[in-house]
Formats: structure tokens, sequence, C-alpha cells
């Protein structure tokens, strides 16, 4: 384990370089989304898969930019798979992104997930590694150094509410309006990794991705996204849920599977579960 979170560092630092300079073209290409693929989202895949190549106790890697897993080495025994840059769209109008990592013991899937990562290309860049507990690490000098320990609160202030909310379920909509009847404010800038990271470090609140009426199995993909942030969440104390069941409970049928997604503090998913409950 220590040498996949080494190859991630080195793989960030990397992908830090290409996202100052490199410039925001689009390729030809389109991924297993349906997405055109920016060149940098291409270079940041090449960039992590050459790293993790490099690890002896990688089996298989998956990405959210490549259709099909890629096979490293036939006696590792993890299971990685990725999403390069999350939120890459945003690196041209200056937003933060990050990349996401879940790391799985023996083959893919929600009940094998034995660790998750990700790093957040902010004004600073930052990594958080959940294990057995979730750590903050900072890149400063070159060096990713430790920071701190994360626990979420019983409860928090903020709101990531994602998705069309023309499309949003009516009680989807009543619920989100409630939340910011009670005081709860909005913090969504339409990357879910800073979206998510501000809600683990200001100790709670609400990021939701709900199945809408054009996206009935919501946008964000199970693999890359979901289970790994549900992974972090719930090491740090708080919930991942799809609505109505615990999100590593979910199985996939395909590696691009998607997933309407809650994670929260626990005030707040109580409040998800008695509504979604009631209704869906
Ligand atoms: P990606 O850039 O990897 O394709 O995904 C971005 C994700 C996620 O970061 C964000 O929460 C969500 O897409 C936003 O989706 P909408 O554009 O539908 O709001
Ligand atoms: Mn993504
Ligand atoms: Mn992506």
């Amino acid at each position: 384990m220590d040498a996949i979170f080494n190859a991630i560092q080195i793989s960030a630092k990397r992908i830090k370089k290409a996202i100052d300079v490199k410039d925001i073209g689009y390729s030809q290409q389109e991924n297993s989304s349906g997405e055109t693929q920016l060149e940098l989202d291409i270079q940041c895949d090449m960039i992590i898969e050459e790293e993790l190549s490099k690890i002896d106790s990688v089996h298989t890697v998956s990405s959210e930019e490549k259709e099909h897993a890629v096979k490293l080495h036939e006696d590792g025994k993890y299971f990685i798979s990725y999403d390069p840059l999350d939120g890459s769209s945003l690196v041209d109008v200056n937003l933060s992104v990050g990349s996401i990592f879940g790391i799985y013991k023996g083959d893919f899937g929600s009940q094998n997930l034995v660790a998750a990562c990700y790093v957040v290309y902010g004004p600073r860049v930052e990594m958080v590694f959940a294990h057995n507990k979730v750590k903050l690490y900072l890149l400063q000098a070159g060096d990713f150094e430790f920071v701190k320990e994360i626990r979420l609160g019983e409860k928090g202030k903020l709101m990531a509410p994602g998705g069309t909310q023309q499309n949003w379920e009516k009680y989807h909509k009543a619920m989100i309006d409630g939340f910011f009847a009670e005081g709860y404010r909005l913090r969504y800038s339409g990357g879910m990794v800073p979206d998510l990271h501000q809600i683990l470090l200001k100790g709670g609140g609400l990021f939701s991705y709900p199945a809408t009426s054009d996206k009935p199995e919501g946008k964000l993909r199970r693999l890359f996204e979901v289970f790994p942030f549900a992974f972090v969440y719930e090491k740090a104390g708080g919930e991942a849920i799809d609505g109505k069941q615990r999100v590593l409970d979910l199985g996939h049928a395909n590696l691009h599977d998607t997933s309407p997604c809650f994670f929260g503090s626990h005030y707040e998913v109580q409040r998800v579960k008695e509504v979604y409950s009631n209704n869906a």
C-alpha cells in the first residue's frame, strides 16, 4: 500500500505540472460516458497508468477515460480505479479540479474497497488518503506533508446540490429547499472533488447528485467517483447513500456504471433517507 500511495503522490505532482502548462484543447475522442475528452484528460490518464505500472502489487487498473480495464501485473493483488482529472472542464475557468482513486483487493467492487484517495488541485495541492483513518496531506516544497486527521461532525452547514434543477423530482427539490430554509449555505463549484473536500474540512453538510428525469441513474460513476468518496466519507465518520441504501452495498455490472449519490454527515443523510423512503 505504501508503494501505491507513493505512486499516487508522484502522479499528482506530474498532473499539477500538466495543468499548469497544458493548453486545454479538446481531443477528437470520446470517453465511455460519451464525453469528448480534453487533451489534458488523456495526458493525466497516461501519467497515472505509467506510475501505477511501476508497482508490482497492482494487478489491474481501470480509468474513467479508458473503455476497458488494463492488466498490469498478473501476481499483483490490488485493482485500482481512477478518475484522472475530475472536473477537467473547469480548468479553463481556473476553478479547482481533482484526481480520484479507489483501491480494491482481489477485484473491482464496492465490497473489495480497501483504501481510497483523492487529490485537489486548487490554490494549493492537497491529498486525502483514507485507509484505516482519513488523513490530509499538503504539497509543500515538492513533498506531501501530513497535516491532520479528518473527522466529520454530526451535522454541518453546507449544501452542494448537483444535477439540473429543472429535472429534479419534486420531493428532492422540497428537501433541498427545506435545508436552505433551515439555514444551510450553498457551496457548489461543479467539481465534486473540491465540493466534497470543502464539506469534509468544514465539518459536514450534504453533497447530492440525485437521479433526475434526464439522468435516472445519476451522472457520477460508481467505480471512479462514487465508491472512493463513499469510502472516504464513511471512514471520516459520515455516510454515503444512493437515496435508500449504502453506496458501498451497491454492485456494478459495467466499469462505467453510474449511481445517484448523497454524501454527508449523519443529520443530513438521515433526512435524505426519510424523504427518499417516503417518495422514491
Ligand atoms: P468529469 O469532469 O470527470 O467528467 O466529472 C465532473 C463531475 C463532478 O465533478 C461534478 O460534481 C459533476 O460532474 C457535475 O456535473 P454537471 O455538469 O451535470 O453539473
Ligand atoms: Mn469525474
Ligand atoms: Mn474525469
